[in-house]
This record gives C-alpha cells, sequence and structure tokens, in this order.
C-alpha cells in the first residue's frame, strides 16, 4: 500500500511517499529561507510560499518514488496544529487529489506524525513507550499506548523548547531557525560557563517552562559588550544548551522510571540536538531503557512521517470525511 504524506503546517512544504508505513520512496523537503530576515515564520508569507511550491514539491515526489497517482493507495495530510494558511494549503491539495482521482483521503494530526517518524525507522520498538516530543512549537511528555492511544503527562506551560533554542539563537545573531546553528557553536563552547536556570527541574510531575531561561540567557547578555559576547559566543551557547537538555533528560528519565517503560523515544526538530541525543542516551542506557530518536531528515517537519501516521491510522479506523477542515489548535488524543 503506497501513501502520499502531504507536511504544510509551519515553513517547511513537504509530500513523500511511503509504502507500508515503513519504507520511504520519496521523500521531498522544501524549508522556506523567506523568513529569516524577520527573525521569526511569518504566517502570510508561509502561506503563499507553500501555494507556490506544492504541485512542484508533489511531482518530485512521485517522481523520485518512480510512481503515478494511480499508483496511490492513501493521500494523507496534516489538518493540524499549525498557522491556519500552510494548513489550509496542504490540507485543500490534498482533499483535491482525493476527491479528483478517487483515493482514500486520511487528515492527520501533526504530533502524531511526529511520533509516528520512529516507527518508520525503528521497527522494533514497543507499541508501549515513552516520547519525548520536542519541536519549535511543543514540547511534550507522552505515554503511547500503541498507536492512536495517548496519555500526556505534561507539557510546556509557555514557551517550547526549539522555541527557546531559537529565540537564544537569535540573540546570539545567528539567524532564523538558530537550533542547528546553536547546537554546532555549543560544541565548540563549555556547558559549565554560566549556571543558567534549569526551570522546573526539581518539581514533581512533567511541566516545562522555557521562558525564564531564555530571559535569563537575555540579561546575562545586557551585561556584556559587544566585544565580550563575541569572546563568550561558543560559551553561552553551550551553557544554555546544557540548561534546556538536562530539564528534557532529567523528566524522561524520571517519567521512564516511573513508568517502568524501557523504550524511548525523542522526536520533532530538538530531537536532531547532538547534545540531547548523547546525553539522554547515556542515562537511559544506564537503567536499562533504549533510546530511540529519527534520522536527520525526519526530526524536522517532513511528508514521510504524515504519511506513515496517515496508514496506521487509516489501518486503525479507515478515511477522513472531505468535510474536514484544518484546525489550528488541534489536541493530541481527541
Ligand atoms: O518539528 P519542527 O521542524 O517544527 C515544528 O513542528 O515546530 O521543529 C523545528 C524546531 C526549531 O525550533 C529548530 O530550531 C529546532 O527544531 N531544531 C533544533 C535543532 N535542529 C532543529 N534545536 C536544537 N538543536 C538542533 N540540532
Ligand atoms: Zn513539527
Amino acid at each position: 500500500m503506497l501513501t502520499l504524506g502531504i507536511e504544510t503546517s509551519c515553513d517547511e512544504t513537504s509530500v513523500a511517499v511511503v509504502r507500508e508505513g515503513s519504507e520511504i520512496l520519496s521523500n521531498v523537503i522544501l524549508s522556506q529561507s523567506d523568513h529569516s530576515k524577520f527573525g521569526g515564520v511569518v504566517p502570510e508569507i508561509a502561506g503563499r510560499a507553500h501555494l507556490r511550491k506544492i504541485v512542484g514539491v508533489y511531482r518530485q515526489a512521485l517522481r523520485e518514488a518512480g510512481v503515478k497517482l494511480e499508483n496511490i493507495d492513501l493521500i494523507a495530510a496534516t489538518m493540524g496544529p499549525g498557522l491556519i494558511g500552510p494548513l489550509l494549503v496542504g490540507l485543500t491539495f490534498a482533499k483535491g487529489l482525493a476527491f479528483a482521482s478517487s483515493i482514500p483521503f486520511i487528515a492527520v494530526h501533526h504530533i502524531e506524525g511526529h511520533i509516528a517518524a520512529n516507527l518508520l525507522e525503528h521497527h522494533d520498538l514497543q507499541s508501549h513507550h515513552l516520547t519525548l516530543i520536542v519541536s519549535g512549537g511543543h514540547t511534550m511528555l507522552v505515554e503511547v499506548n500503541g498507536f492512536g492511544a495517548y496519555h500526556i503527562l505534561g507539557a510546556t506551560r509557555d514557551d517550547a523548547a526549539g522555541e527557546a533554542f531559537d529565540k537564544v539563537a537569535k540573540l546570539l545573531g545567528l539567524g532564523y531557525p538558530g537550533g542547528a546553528k546553536l547546537d554546532h557553536l555549543a560544541s565548540t563552547g563549555n556547558p559549565k560557563f554560566i549556571r543558567f536556570p534549569r526551570p522546573m527541574l526539581k518539581e514533581p510531575g512533567y511541566q516545562f517552562s522555557y521562558s525564564g531561561l531564555k530571559t535569563a540567557v537575555a540579561l546575562y547578555l545586557k551585561k556584556l559588550s559587544p566585544y565580550e559576547v563575541q569572546q563568550q559566543l561558543a560559551d553561552i551557547a553551550a551553557s544554555f544548551q546544557e540548561a534546556a537538555v538536562m530539564v528534557l533528560v532529567e523528566k524522561t528519565v524520571r517519567a521512564a522510571q516511573e513508568l517502568h517503560l524501557s523504550d524511548v523515544t525523542i522526536s520533532g526538530g530538538v530531537a536532531a540536538n547532538s547534545r540531547l541525543q548523547t546525553v539522554l542516551a547515556e542515562r537511559l542506557t544506564a537503567i536499562g531503557c533504549r533510546l530511540f530518536y529519527p534520522s536527520l531528515p525526519l526530526c524536522t517537519d517532513n511528508g514521510a512521517m504524515i504519511a506513515a501516521a496517515g496508514y496506521f491510522r487509516f489501518q486503525n479506523e479507515g478515511a477522513s470525511e472531505l468535510a474536514v477542515s484544518a484546525v489550528p489548535y488541534l489536541k493530541l488524543g481527541v
């Protein structure tokens, strides 16, 4: 069974073809660069860019997979959460294709897509596992009781982890989106140079908060001259990253222990963070758990994860109505 997956919830236009929810035949990802000069995603610009690019990305995905539309058995598209304009472009395109070609259509939750990114690549992952979702818009710990059955343990009260990386990267002059650049810069810095606060680390439960950490970095930078900032740039990046990552690591390890879950996954853009991958793997291995994370192109937004999630959801409950609409604040598990 071939699934076409379409993702346009934010600033990546992506279309993929996936066989049986596990074999990627193509995964074309076009990241919009139009937003960097604004320091964040401009929804109106993103929507228009998706509209300009979607047909070309779709054709390339079919070409790279070596298939035609008539070979596709299911069309999956992100319905939310995300930016309304961008969501509508991908969703409407998918529904149009499905209607015109009488192919079943399935609407997909973006976060379920991130969760499914691990299912695509790690076939020995236990269906009952713990997942840490860390992206530009979300930070949450979820107990996965099989595909589609989610128990949200905790989430961020304010900024998402990726948002904090992007805001601090901006403060350090690394541009937008700066998470990956900050990760790279931090690898040459001293993570113990400044002890930035580790928000909510000691509090029980699995809530997160990232706005205070970003403010702490901003206040620290204010006290420095431009020369000092340049001198300390890598050390500040490493110290911020250490604080941001340690909170994620401690809470994830605690959840794995408290819920007696031996398999743990991370997903979303921040799952690509090298320090998070290294420290979390060390800590989980030490307590007999296994850590899984997607390969780099599957960490950030992509059509293959939407195709995989669509495939599994279709197995469970069949196709969606074509009347389904985009929902910017769609909750997980409802
Ligand atoms: O999952 P994603 O593509 O989009 C959302 O659904 O939000 O995640 C994008 C986020 C951005 O905030 C980006 O800066 C962050 O993931 N990111 C990283 C790294 N690579 C991407 N953050 C930290 N370290 C990285 N290596
Ligand atoms: Zn995402």
